[in-house]
């Protein structure tokens, strides 16, 4: 069960997105499409759902999942949202009455991929979302120099100990190439003192979250994502974003403060929205989610 992924935030992406029959919604993370169906049971049979996701694999689990007569109202695109003006241009998917956004990774990449994505796993060091990235979490774990190393642990995982940890990666892979996820927590476990292994959140968290938003360039792709969905949305059109993590929520309220004062999106969420105590408690994955929505003016 641990693998099965459960939408977060489900009733209230529906109710800050107020899907219509016969609209068209994009969905830049699809996976196993949890969201999307329940905006489709609003929009169908005559609205469209355009679904993004950069997994491939993802998306053919989603694809036999579909009935066939659903499946003529989804179109599946296997790309980075990051290219969202192209795949809309490209499928002449207008008018755009809704995008929505759940950052980050499902349940079962995490627990059954087997891309290296958990320190509670011994997997191989990859992290890629996309087989057709090239730069995996190894290559930089073995490559890149200390002080890159330092800077991502840094900015993407908050490290306090962002240059031990780096200094001792260095100083071990120099005596043989650093493959598993395991091989890194060892090398973590190393670097920090012995009352940090045992704290409220596993010693290694930060260092994973550090690499894998590095390996797939995720506040990058955020970023260009907000910028092309602000743009395609039709007036009127609503956008909504699920983060997981401070540094995401931080890039989608900055951003949407940002356009609300250019007068291009009004917000609709003062304050982030987050689960309520049944859902934190059924779906402990909910936890740290923050919804936040606006109106394209
Ligand atoms: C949390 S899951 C979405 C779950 C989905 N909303 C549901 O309810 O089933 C996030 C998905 O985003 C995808 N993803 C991550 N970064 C992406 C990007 N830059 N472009 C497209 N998809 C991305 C991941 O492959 C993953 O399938």
């Amino acid at each position: 069960m641990i693998n099965m992924h459960v939408s977060v935030l489900l009733k209230e992406v529906i109710e800050y997105l107020n899907p219509r029959p016969g609209e068209n919604f994009i969905d830049c993370t699809i996976n196993g499409g949890g969201h999307s169906l329940e905006i489709f049971k609003q929009i169908g049979p005559n609205g469209k759902i355009l679904g993004i996701d950069w997994d491939s694999g993802v998306l053919e689990k989603l694809e036999s999942k579909l009935d066939n007569k659903t499946k003529k109202s989804f179109i599946l695109i296997c790309d980075n949202y990051r290219n969202l003006k192209n795949i809309v241009g490209n499928n002449n998917f207008s008018p755009v009455h809704g995008i929505l956004f759940d950052l980050g990774m499902s349940s079962w990449q995490l627990g059954a991929s087997g891309r290296g994505f958990s320190f509670q796993k011994d997997e191989p060091l990859d992290m890629r979302y996309s087989e057709n990235q090239t730069l995996t979490a190894k290559e930089i774990i073995n490559q890149w120099p200390e002080e890159e190393l330092i800077k991502i642990f840094g900015e993407y995982g908050e490290e306090r100990r962002a240059r031990a940890i780096a200094r001792e990666i260095v100083f071990r892979r120099k005596r043989g190439v650093v493959e598993s996820t395991t091989d890194l927590v060892e090398i973590v476990r190393g670097a920090i003192p012995a009352r940090q292994r045992f704290g409220r959140i596993h010693f290694a968290t930060r260092i994973f979250q550090a690499l894998r938003l590095a390996t797939n360039e995720e506040l990058e792709n955020l970023s260009k994502g907000l910028e092309a969905a602000t743009d395609v949305l039709a007036a009127g059109g609503r956008m909504a974003v699920i983060s997981f993590h401070s540094l995401e929520d931080r890039i989608v309220k900055n951003f949407l403060r940002e356009k609300a004062r250019e007068k291009k999106l009004e917000i609709l969420t003062k304050k982030p929205i987050v689960p309520d105590w049944r859902e934190a408690q059924e779906n402990p994955r909910s936890r740290s989610a923050k919804l936040r929505a606006a109106i394209k003016l």
